[in-house]
């Protein structure tokens, strides 16, 4: 697995940051499409994570001839049937809006809400340009608070508390968050598929 290298099909930093946080001690190098020298808005047309995890981790690799992984993650409101789910980057305004638009419209679409669970999901797909796909999946379950907290992370972080702790990812900060998130979780998976492919 030391040596390993992917591009991130990705143009999200904070996912970038998690990534090399959590795999660089493994040995495992990230570079991002941008570095890369690609500039891929790949379509997420599948209904599910891992339909999106593989159109953006096969489009990077085919354009590119080399291996490369794909996140795919959002949040899962219980009260909302689920959503915002797959469409968590488009949520209220899309992509025009920023994550604190987003997080604020959830806000409110809970305001009164008894029932705050959700969870966040995390697909990640590695496709290699021989056509081999590795696949890793993590979930981290929680709540949504009633405002937001804390300013580290992205995305929904200022408005999600994970479970066993009392304050959200934002304001719990990096360390604690990439030990127990959906994406420390499913990278945590990618890893010991990774290491099964390198030995098989
Ligand atoms: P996508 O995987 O590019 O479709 O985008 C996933 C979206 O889900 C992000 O833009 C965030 O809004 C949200 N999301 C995914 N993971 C996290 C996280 O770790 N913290 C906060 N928001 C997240």
């Amino acid at each position: 697995m030391t040596g390993s290298r992917f591009i991130l099909a990705s143009g999200n930093k904070g996912k970038l940051r998690e990534f090399r946080e959590i795999l660089a001690p493994l040995g495992v190098e990230i570079i991002s499409q941008k570095e890369a020298g690609y500039d891929l808005d790949v379509a997420e047309t599948g209904e599910t994570f891992e339909e999106n995890a593989y159109l953006k981790a096969s489009a990077i690799c085919a354009a590119s001839g080399q291996p490369a992984v794909a996140d795919d993650s959002g949040l899962c409101v219980k009260a909302l049937g689920g959503a915002p789910g797959v469409h968590s980057a488009r949520f209220g305004g899309g992509k025009a809006w920023t994550d604190e638009q987003k997080y604020m419209y959830l806000l409110e679409k809970l305001d009164g809400a008894s029932d705050r669970a959700a969870k966040f999901v995390s697909c990640i797909c590695c496709v290699f340009p021989n056509g081999d796909v590795l696949r890793a999946r993590g979930e981290c379950p929680g709540h949504i608070l009633t405002a937001p907290e804390g300013s580290g992370g992205f995305g929904y972080d200022p408005v999600f508390c994970p479970e066993g702790h009392e304050a959200s990812f934002a304001s719990l900060g990096e360390d604690v968050k990439n030990t127990i998130s959906h994406r420390a979780r499913a990278l945590a998976a990618f890893a010991k598929e990774l290491e099964n492919y390198a030995h098989r």
